[in-house]
């Protein structure tokens, strides 16, 4: 009995020191970091809103059919939604009241100005190496151009105990010590700013890089395993390989990869899904420049340890048995029905109109979900300055799994390509994903 009682005494004991020690970790982890800023220069603001741009905020604080900036989008995790807040001057729902310490604190720390930890559903862990004078301009921006919007947060979905937030100072601890951004001396000065943008900035990591038991990136820079941006699925998208390896850019020029971010689009490939949405709120925004830095960075990263050899397309039977009527593998009805009028018998598609499904890793890739995806939700090619016309492509949520597969095992192993099964059970589990997807917050309008 007694034994017990000391048992729970100890737990209970434990538990405090360890709330204690979490929630005095903002006064000395994180402390805050001074500066005067101007907030009414206009180079200033106008140089913050470029850096609004390169982080991307405006994606994960604007909820479709929402204002700009007043938050609500929900952001899927394995345990619930969390929702994006209001980063608008508003003084009573918004940021109104942040010091410039408190916002450098919350964008690159990870702590909110009442001293709540973040969810790293906010990209702290990547803005963590944004240099001083970024920072500095952004909170100009935010301060003086951004409209103030009075819109009340909403509370995450997270069962007890995951919604408690001194936890939290535990993960940052472990996963995101603030850090210079550092790169070997002597890199070429375009491949070091490429660098900088996607590490920090861009958090091109945060979707394109593997993530741990505990959600954390297993690489936040370059690693000698190039874990870094090898490949991640984040809400059913395969946010891909990036390095320059077999399957992955090494099949693009530099120029096409810069093409890609500036537009969406080449003669190769459309944005979809999650990466649609980055080229719209952001790299189309980017100079010709910086899209470069990112492109030959991109390009000067080794294949991931193991992923030597290299990936040579079959040869392509299909083109002749589909011109010639033959429609005798599986699949192949199905397709010419309901695929070819797009993206044609040759599987070539019509260059930045509808994309190629033929040598395009999308279709092969090792993770087939953002191939199912988009089959069965479909897409839209996003809308940017230089295409005025976007595209779209239905979904066929409405064929049965068994056709769907067939279909999809027809393309992935027509032509050149070739890539392993899709079963109908992979379909039937992406569906389901799609149903879960989380509702975001809009207000209604008040009269
Ligand atoms: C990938 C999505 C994402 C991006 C990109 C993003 N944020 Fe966030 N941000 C969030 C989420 C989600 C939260 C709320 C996290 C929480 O409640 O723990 C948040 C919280 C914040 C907060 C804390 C404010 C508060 O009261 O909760 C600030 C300030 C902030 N973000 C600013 C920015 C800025 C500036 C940028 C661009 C440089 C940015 N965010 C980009 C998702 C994002
Ligand atoms: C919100 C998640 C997300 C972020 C952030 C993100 N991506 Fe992506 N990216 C994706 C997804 C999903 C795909 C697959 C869909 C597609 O090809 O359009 C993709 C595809 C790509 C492709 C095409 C690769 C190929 O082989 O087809 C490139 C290039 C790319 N991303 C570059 C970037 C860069 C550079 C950044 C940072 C500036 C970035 N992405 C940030 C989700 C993301
Ligand atoms: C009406 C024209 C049309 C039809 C029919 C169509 N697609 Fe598409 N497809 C598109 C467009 C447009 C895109 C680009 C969408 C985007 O960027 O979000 C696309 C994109 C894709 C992609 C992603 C490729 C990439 O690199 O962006 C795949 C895979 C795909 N379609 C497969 C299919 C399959 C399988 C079918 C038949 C079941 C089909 N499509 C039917 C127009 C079509």
């Amino acid at each position: 009995m007694k034994l017990i009682k000391y048992a729970i005494v100890g737990g209970v004991g434990a538990l405090a020191v360890a709330w204690t020690f979490a929630i005095s970790t903002p006064y000395w982890l994180t402390p805050k970091q001074e500066a005067i800023v101007d907030i009414q220069d206009p180079e200033l603001i106008q140089k913050g809103e470029y850096i609004a741009r390169a982080g991307d905020c405006g994606a994960c604080h604007t909820a479709p059919g929402g204002k700009e900036f007043a938050g609500g989008l929900g952001m899927q995790t394995p345990l619930g939604t969390i929702y994006s807040t209001n980063i608008t001057p508003d003084k009573k729902t918004g940021i109104g009241n942040y010091s410039y310490s408190d916002f450098e604190r919350a964008v690159r720390q990870g702590v909110r100005s009442d001293n709540v930890h973040l969810y790293p559903a906010m990209p702290f862990v990547s803005y963590t190496v944004v240099k001083d004078d970024e920072i500095e301009a952004l909170y100009a921006y935010f301060m003086s151009k951004v409209e103030p919007v009075e819109q009340d947060n909403q509370p995450s979905t997270l069962p007890w105990p995951t919604n408690m937030r001194w936890p939290l100072a535990y993960w940052q601890l472990f996963f995101s010590n603030p850090r210079p951004f550092e790169i070997a001396a002597g890199t070429d000065p375009v491949i070091e700013r490429g660098a900088y943008l996607v590490e920090g900035l861009g958090h091109c990591s945060a979707c394109h890089t593997p993530r741990g038991l505990a959600y954390q990136e297993k690489a936040v820079k370059e690693d000698p395993k190039g874990l870094f941006l090898s490949g991640s699925v984040l809400e059913g998208w395969y946010a891909k390989n990036l390095r320059d390896q077999d399957t992955g850019l090494s099949t693009w020029t530099e120029d096409e990869i810069v093409t890609f971010l500036k537009t969406g689009r080449n003669d190769r490939t459309a944005a979809f899904g999650s990466m649609a949405d980055v080229v719209q709120h952001s790299t189309q925004y980017l100079l010709e420049d910086d899209l470069r830095a990112i492109a030959r960075f991109l390009k000067s990263l080794p294949p991931s340890e193991g992923r030597k050899q290299k990936w040579e397309p079959k040869e392509d039977i299909t083109t002749a048995a589909l011109n010639d009527g033959n429609l005798n593998a599986p699949g192949a009805m199905s397709y010419v029905e309901h695929c070819a009028i797009c993206h044609r018998n040759d599987g070539r598609g019509a260059p930045r109109i509808y994309p190629a499904l033929a040598d395009n890793s999308i279709v092969f890739a090792d993770d087939p979900s953002s191939l199912i995806q988009i089959t069965l939700a479909g897409g839209r090619t996003p809308d940017t300055p230089s295409d005025i016309m976007a595209f779209t492509m239905p979904g066929f949520a409405h064929l049965p799994n068994w056709q769907l597969a067939e279909i999809l095992n027809f393309i992935r192993n027509g032509w050149g390509n070739h890539g392993s099964e899709i079963k109908d059970a992979d379909i039937a589990r992406m569906r389901r994903e799609i149903e879960h997807k989380p509702q975001h917050y809009v207000p209604e309008i008040k009269q």
